[in-house]
């Protein structure tokens, strides 16, 4: 198939491009050149719509990565109005070009939790795609949104719109390593990320389920994470420890398992989780 990545030149798009590549014709629409030089590239701004309409190639399915993935570094108005812009223009000219299906990744700051000022806690474990969602900051906000823009479009032009949810994406390059090596030292301090996490390879897994299951419906929203969390502690304790209020917990929770559910991913295209950071930390 022919595979349009946004954002095909950041962190996440480096590894999901690579990974499509080695079944499909990729093609990167990106503000900054790809990592590699054998993609097609359209540099693009994509808040600028005449610029998206004309630059958008003809392909089979858009992967829409591109954005600002946190909302720690930018204006809240710059991260929400890009995030939510961009949404709006590639899907608005995937309308105009015919274009029918559209995988968006979203995430999991959609339940509001990871960049929350007043105390959240999750209703009950583990968390899935039936768990109010509560953003209070302009990234989570953004991908709300985005999430809206898609089943719009989906029901308004059948554009087929695929939202993923996945946590923190943990990528096999040395910085990070530095910085997910220091954060397991301390997993205290981390409660508000539900000590989530998802390689890198199975978000690459994930959409590429996604690109080649004829089964999914016209638009819906799936949680995809590790199949446990990062630290080493039980996860039954995590959250008597970290969260006393949540007292609803499923029976067959036990051992490391992650807070976020996978099962939905699972049953909808065959999503598994199938690496763990432990591959990362010790690389
Ligand atoms: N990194 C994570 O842990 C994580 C977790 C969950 C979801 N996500 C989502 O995954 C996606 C990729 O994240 P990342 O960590 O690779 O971020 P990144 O910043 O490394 O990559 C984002 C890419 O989008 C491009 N971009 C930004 N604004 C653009 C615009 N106006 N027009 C065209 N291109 C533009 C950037 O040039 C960059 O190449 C984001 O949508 C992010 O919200 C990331």
């Amino acid at each position: 198939m022919k595979v349009l990545v946004t954002g095909g030149s950041g962190l996440v798009g480096k590894y999901i491009t690579a990974d499509l590549a080695e079944s499909h014709h990729v093609e990167i629409l990106d503000l900054k050149k790809p990592h590699r030089e054998d993609f097609g590239f359209h540099p693009v701004d994509l808040l600028d719509y005449p610029a998206v309409e004309r630059a958008l190639p003809d392909c089979d399915v858009v992967v829409h990565l591109a954005g600002i993935p946190h909302p720690l570094s930018d204006p809240a108005g710059r991260v929400f109005r890009t995030n939510v812009m961009a949404t709006l223009n590639i899907l608005e000219a995937c309308a105009d070009r015919g274009i029918r299906r559209f995988i968006f990744l979203s995430s999991e700051s959609t339940l509001g939790l990871a960049f929350s000022s007043s105390v959240m806690w999750p209703l009950y474990i583990p968390i899935d795609e039936q768990h109010p969602v509560r953003p209070e900051d302009p990234y989570g906000l953004s991908k709300l949104v985005g999430e809206l823009l898609c089943k719009s479009y989906a029901q308004r032009y059948g554009i087929q719109t695929i939202c993923l949810r996945p946590p923190w994406i943990w990528v096999p390059e040395a910085e990070e390593i530095r910085r997910y090596r220091d954060l397991i030292a301390e997993y205290s301090k981390w409660s508000k990320n539900l000590w989530a996490y998802i390689h890198v390879a199975d978000v690459a897994n994930a959409i590429r389920c996604c690109i080649e299951s004829a089964e999914l419906p016209v638009h819906d929203c799936y949680f995809i994470t590790a199949a446990e969390t990062w630290t080493e502690v039980e996860s039954r304790s995590l959250v008597s420890k970290y969260f006393p209020r949540t007292t609803t917990i499923a029976a067959d929770f036990s051992g490391r398992d992650s807070l976020i559910s996978w099962k939905k991913a699972h049953e909808a295209f065959a999503f598994t989780p199938q690496h763990t950071w432990r591959e990362i930390v010790r690389s």
